[in-house]
């Protein structure tokens, strides 16, 4: 049984530096630790370039930090191989993009149940698996569609069905809303909302307040090092 009290993400002393042609350097994290626990919903807010997607990249094993400990469900992700960092994406984690990343020339289901290909899961349990999630999304009746008939709101819908095939533990999203009207935002949002009542651990990247307001609890990215954590609603109040 999974307990709710334990991290399911803890960073401590985080850092992460780019090393560019030439010699040149950037130290684009410096000494970040938080941990997030099971059923959390917490937002990453941040100035452009302050380091969230670097962070997420991270937290999502799609990139390594320079130095510092990451454990995510228990395990130091440090220790592992890359064919295990990716089989633990596959086991642990979904993942939402803001420009949604699918493939324009392949029906919606088959882009949902596209990381079940890499599992040997046959054709007809794929289709079936699809549906499923899909519902979860409310996109009955669009399995068979390309991502061009639809709407940029059920394109997200769509990543967020393929995000949650593998049934992960936690959702990391990077800007899912950055390409959706506000309306929209809200329907995707609002999605979020329900999927983290379900008990899955949502940790999403965005500019805007009106959607990190959706999140309990805020990190604030400033030039690489965390300047904030805590409630969200709590945010910013010291200065008014
Ligand atoms: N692969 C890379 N190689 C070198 N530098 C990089 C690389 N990725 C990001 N950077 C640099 O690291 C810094 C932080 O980038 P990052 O993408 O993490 O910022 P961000 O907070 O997500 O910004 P935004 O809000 O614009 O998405 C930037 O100065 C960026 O140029
Ligand atoms: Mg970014």
């Amino acid at each position: 049984m999974v307990d709710k009290n334990s991290p399911v993400i803890e960073v401590k002393d985080l850092c992460k530096t780019y090393f560019m042609p030439g010699g040149m350097s950037q130290s684009v994290l410096k000494n970040v630790s938080f941990a997030v626990n099971h059923g959390e919903f917490v937002a990453i807010m941040g100035h452009s370039g302050s380091g969230k997607s670097t962070l997420m990249n991270i937290l999502g094993c799609l990139d390594r930090s320079t130095s510092g400990v990451y454990k995510l469900v228990g395990q130091a992700v440090s220790d592992k191989t890359d064919s295990d960092l990716a089989h633990i994406r596959g086991q642990k984690i979904g993942f939402v993009f803001q420009n949604f990343n699918l493939l324009m020339k392949r029906t919606i289901a088959d882009n949902v149940s596209l990381p079940l290909i890499y599992q040997g899961v046959s054709e007809k349990e794929r289709y079936k698996r699809a549906v499923q999630m899909l519902e979860r999304v409310q996109l009955t009746g669009y399995e068979d569609r390309l991502p061009t008939q639809i709407s940029g709101g059920m394109q997200q819908r769509v990543a967020i069905a393929r995000a949650l095939i593998n049934n992960p533990e936690i959702i990391f999203a990077d800007e899912p809303t950055g390409n959706l009207d506000s309306k929209t935002s809200d329907e995707i949002m609002h999605l979020f909302t329900d999927l983290n009542k379900q008990g899955i651990t949502i940790v999403l990247v965005t500019h805007e307040d009106d959607v990190a307001d959706y999140a309990k609890r805020m990190i604030k990215i400033d030039d690489g090092c965390k300047v904030y954590d805590g409630p969200r609603a709590d945010y910013g109040k010291d200065k008014k």
